[in-house]
């Protein structure tokens, strides 16, 4: 059979070549698919790192425990509360690289590698933070149960929007619960706080021997 007459094979040294490149590609993405796998976790505890309020902190839980009981039982930053311990109260909210979260709904391991922040880094006993201070001032709080994941939510909404009206207010701590009721005084806290932090506006000088 002249060489023209052969049928074209389905696979030159071309195509195999290249296959086989690509053959070898996979294997390596595979690799370092298999390197990147997570480790299987559990059932028993393990030691791992959390950064908290800045720091490192090791804490060693067993897979199924939560961030909030973490902190709460493993590094005593009890100021987030467990309430509902199904994210619907806030009760227990936290700062997650700074964003509020629910820390009941969050296992521990899952904010490996992520910046807490409680509310214990807020202020202190003699030195109230702005937003701690106004909940003081306008009697923010009966049980004060909700207080610390309210105090967390307002610090965070003005950090975001530092004049918030009323309704901005009212959506910012939408998340947050108070079964004592206690939401006037809360949104006056808020808007106290509002003002306590507004950047002191410079005083306009007159242009020297003109009076007004
Ligand atoms: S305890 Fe986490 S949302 Fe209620
Ligand atoms: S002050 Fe009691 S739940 Fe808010």
């Amino acid at each position: 059979m002249a060489e023209s007459d052969k049928p074209a094979s389905r696979f030159s040294r071309r195509t195999f070549i290249k296959t086989a490149g690509a053959g070898a590609a996979v294997a390596t993405v595979s690799a370092e698919a298999q390197e990147k796998k997570p480790e299987c976790l559990g059932p028993d505890a393990e030691t791992l790192t959390l950064s908290v309020n800045g720091a490192p902190r090791q804490v060693t839980v067993e897979p199924r425990v939560t961030l909030l009981r973490a902190l709460r039982n493993e590094l005593e930053l009890t100021g987030a509360k467990e309430v509902c311990d199904r994210g619907g109260c806030g009760a227990c909210t936290v700062l997650m690289d700074g964003r509020i979260v629910n820390a009941c709904m969050i296992m521990a391991w899952d904010a490996v590698g992520h910046e807490i922040t409680t509310v214990e880094s807020f202020g202190t006993p003699e030195k109230l933070s702005p937003v701690q201070a106004a909940f003081v001032e306008c009697d923010g709080y009966q049980c004060g149960f909700c207080t610390p994941g309210m105090v967390v939510s307002c610090t965070a909404l003005l950090k975001k929007n530092p004049s918030p009206s009323l309704d901005e207010i009212k959506a910012g701590l939408a998340r947050n619960l108070c079964r004592c009721g206690t939401y006037g005084r809360i949104f006056e806290a808020v808007g106290k706080a509002a003002k306590a932090m507004a950047p002191v506006k410079p005083v306009k000088s007159m242009p020297a021997g003109r009076r007004e």
